[in-house]
């Protein structure tokens, strides 16, 4: 009887273990999977940086200015997220040559220094800024005042470009050689000034060749805005056209990509990404953001909004949710786009590090914007989690497809 009683708490004992077994070993699955959902969902997403998200498609960067990168949260914000840094005003010519032989080399040798120290390649941003507003007179005229002649303009602009590219082509691996020669609209084929004037599409060449002299590797880009745009983009295709006919050493053109909110523009970008493909060209994202707080009333109707638009800052106390989707939803498509022209798609580089230092806050008007991937507090923003997941969804389609 005992012996009975014994076999039967026995056999309980081992029912009670075998059903924990079974139980444990159903339930092992669930827990693996719910650990692996937490980390892709919230912890992977934390970890997962811009630049591994994109791996070897193309490069992120990001155009910051030297004053960022004394602040350590910036700094530690930039390397964990990015591989290439473009100063974004330090190295302007008037900037770092504000005279014939003046140059300020200090601020953009602090951030040279800083690149090289944390492991970041540099885009040399820019060369010849191709406007009379952003030139300083010493570059356009003759000590007597007089309009430069081509030959000094040429010379001038040859000194500068062979003195700044041999200076910094350790750590710079691209180059905006050439930053808004062309006209907006329909306007003419180039922009007028000092440059157009005096040497026609000369001393773009003068200063691809000066570059390519002295820095034989770097990626050589022509930069400007709002090239997607049919007249605009006409221009584009026929200046490359000309400069690769003279031989001129152009690489790639610079997109700025400074983009407001549902501005449409898909097609015509890949319009304009398809035409560079074919013409050899590659392209670089190189000014990355969306308005929210959309800019082209501004220059509507010869500036008569102006004064209306200067009191105009409709998000001071937060974003509505609305806004803040549609700025996610075009983030997305922008980036399945830049996926599939992974091809010609060197770079893609965002304009400021967070909302709070984006230019956008100040031009043309004081606003308050949220045009970037990371917010006031450098947190990373729903758009910043709904770009890292189409560059992982892409990427995971690629690998399943054997691409
Ligand atoms: O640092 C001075 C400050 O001392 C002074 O008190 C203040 C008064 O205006 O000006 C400050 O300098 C300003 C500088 O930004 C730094 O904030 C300049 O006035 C202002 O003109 C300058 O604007 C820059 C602009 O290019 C012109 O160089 C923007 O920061 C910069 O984001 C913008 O970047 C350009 C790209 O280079 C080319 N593509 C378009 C893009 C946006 O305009």
């Amino acid at each position: 009887m005992d012996d009975a009683i014994d076999e039967f708490q026995r056999s309980g004992v081992q029912l009670r273990f075998q059903s924990l077994l079974v139980v444990a070993l159903l339930a092992l699955p669930l827990i693996l999977a719910g650990s692996s959902i937490g980390q892709e969902s919230g912890e992977s997403t934390k970890k997962m940086s811009l630049k591994d998200a994109a791996g070897d498609r193309f490069k992120m960067g990001v155009g910051v200015s030297e004053q960022v990168l004394a602040d350590p949260q910036c700094a530690e914000l930039i390397e964990n997220q990015f591989q290439i840094l473009t100063p974004e005003n330090c190295m302007k010519p008037q900037g770092i040559h504000p005279a014939e032989e003046t140059w300020n080399f200090e601020a953009p040798d602090r951030f040279v220094a800083f690149a090289k120290d944390h492991g970041l390649e540099v885009v040399g941003h820019c060369l010849v800024w191709a406007k009379d507003d952003r030139t300083d007179d010493w570059m356009m005229q003759l000590d007597n005042g007089q309009a430069v002649s081509r030959d000094v303009l040429l010379r001038r602009i040859e000194n500068h470009v062979a003195t700044v590219v041999s200076r910094y082509q350790e750590s710079a691996t691209m180059w905006d050689v050439v930053n808004e020669a062309l006209a907006d609209g329909e306007e003419g084929y180039l922009r007028d000034s000092v440059y157009t004037r005096t040497t026609g599409i000369d001393f773009i060449e003068t200063a691809f060749r000066t570059a390519r002299k002295h820095d034989p590797d770097a990626l050589l880009i022509y930069n400007d805005y709002n090239c997607h745009f049919p007249d605009k983009r006409k221009k584009l295709i026929r200046l490359l056209s000309e400069l690769k006919d003279r031989g001129v050493p152009v690489d790639a053109y610079g997109m700025q990509g400074h983009f407001e909110l549902g501005d449409d523009s898909l097609t015509q970008l890949v319009e304009t990404f398809q035409a560079l493909r074919d013409l050899g060209i590659k392209v670089v994202v190189s000014e990355l953001d969306i308005d929210v707080v959309k800019r082209g009333r501004w220059w509507a109707d010869d500036g008569k909004y102006r004064d209306e638009l200067k009191t105009y800052d409709p998000y001071k106390d937060g974003l509505p949710d609305e806004i803040r989707q549609q700025q996610i939803k075009q983030y997305e498509a922008l980036f399945r786009l830049f996926d599939e022209y992974q091809d010609t798609i060197a770079r893609v580089s965002f304009w400021n590090l967070h909302d709070g230092q984006s230019w956008l806050n100040y031009f043309p008007w004081n606003r308050t914007n949220y045009p970037l991937l990371f917010d006031r507090q450098f947190q990373p923003k729903p758009a910043y989690d709904a770009v890292i997941n189409v560059l992982r969804e892409t990427e995971t389609d690629h690998a399943s497809s054997g691409e």
